[in-house]
């Protein structure tokens, strides 16, 4: 964590920064977020991310009290601020107090500035191995607060010697805890419609690659692909080589989801540098 955030209105010492303990957010686990991360001293697809996070206060009636501008503005300060070159912002907006400690009221921002490590050198080279769960997100295209399921998971898939979870419901993927997924047969890339959070780096995949089907993917789909993948912005995008006991391909990262990765980074590389 670094040392300033912005609450109250204004820029503050990390440990300055309080929440009221009736907010929505403590007593209800209401509220919503979103991550972003900065590329030499810009924040990645701003305007993207900035998108989904007015989108989903609108979404969850929670009343946001500041401008497109005004947030674009107090995250500017707080990379200045934090001298955050390469790392991540996460932006809270919590439920609010509510008078009858249930209905959506006036929510209270806070913008965090975090370093970010990213998956090691090594599983990127190997690729990791997912765990699948029976289990759909609740209103998955809102990016809220709520991951009570996949934290509580997170036990279940670490005892598995998995990186994370793959879900499924209905013989159909969906995605992982914190990220969308891919998979790539016969050279057409594919990634799940329904029941997903439309990823910022998921969309920037989507146009990379060009012509993706994005389609229902059933289970068995998955375990037969050559290739499969996760995207988020804390990973870009992560080889998948194993579900449960199965190997993906021959078990081995595909050349196709390095090229990917590749062609994101230089992308980024070209609008931050
Ligand atoms: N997770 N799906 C879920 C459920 C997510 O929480 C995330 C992001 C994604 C990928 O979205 P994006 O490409 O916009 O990061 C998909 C963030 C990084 C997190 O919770 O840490």
């Amino acid at each position: 964590m670094k040392p300033f955030c912005f609450a109250d209105g204004k820029i503050i010492p990390i440990e300055e920064a309080t929440i009221h303990p009736m907010d929505l957010a403590v007593i209800r686990g209401y509220g919503i977020f979103d991550f972003f991360r900065t590329v030499n001293y810009k924040p990645l697809f701003l305007e993207h991310y900035l998108d989904r996070f007015i989108a989903s206060a609108a979404k969850t009636f929670i009343p946001l009290a500041y401008s497109r501008e005004e947030l674009r503005q107090i995250i500017s300060d707080l990379i200045e601020k934090n001298d955050l070159k390469e790392g991540g912002l996460r932006m809270v907006l919590t439920g609010g107090i509510s008078d009858n400690h249930f209905s959506p009221a006036k929510g209270k921002l806070f913008i965090f500035a975090e370093s970010l490590i990213f998956p090691s050198q090594e599983k990127y080279e190997k690729g990791i191995k997912l765990l699948s769960l029976e289990y759909v997100r609740s209103i998955a295209e809102i990016k809220t607060t709520n991951y009570a399921y996949p934290v509580w998971h997170s036990v279940q898939w670490n005892e598995a010697g998995a990186e994370d979870v793959i879900y499924h419901m209905h013989g159909e993927i969906s995605e992982s805890s914190r990220s969308n997924i891919f998979i790539i047969k016969d050279g057409v890339v594919s990634t799940p419609e329904k029941h997903v959070l439309r990823g910022i780096t998921r969309k920037h995949v989507i146009e990379i690659v060009g012509d993706v089907a994005i389609r229902p993917i059933y289970f068995e789909e998955m375990l037969e692909a050559d290739e499969v993948f996760i995207t988020s912005t804390t990973k870009i995008l992560l080889p998948v080589t194993q579900v449960d006991n199965h190997l993906i391909g021959d078990g081995k990262v595909g050349n196709r989801s390095l090229e990917i990765l590749e062609k994101f980074k230089d992308l980024a590389n070209k609008l931050c540098y």
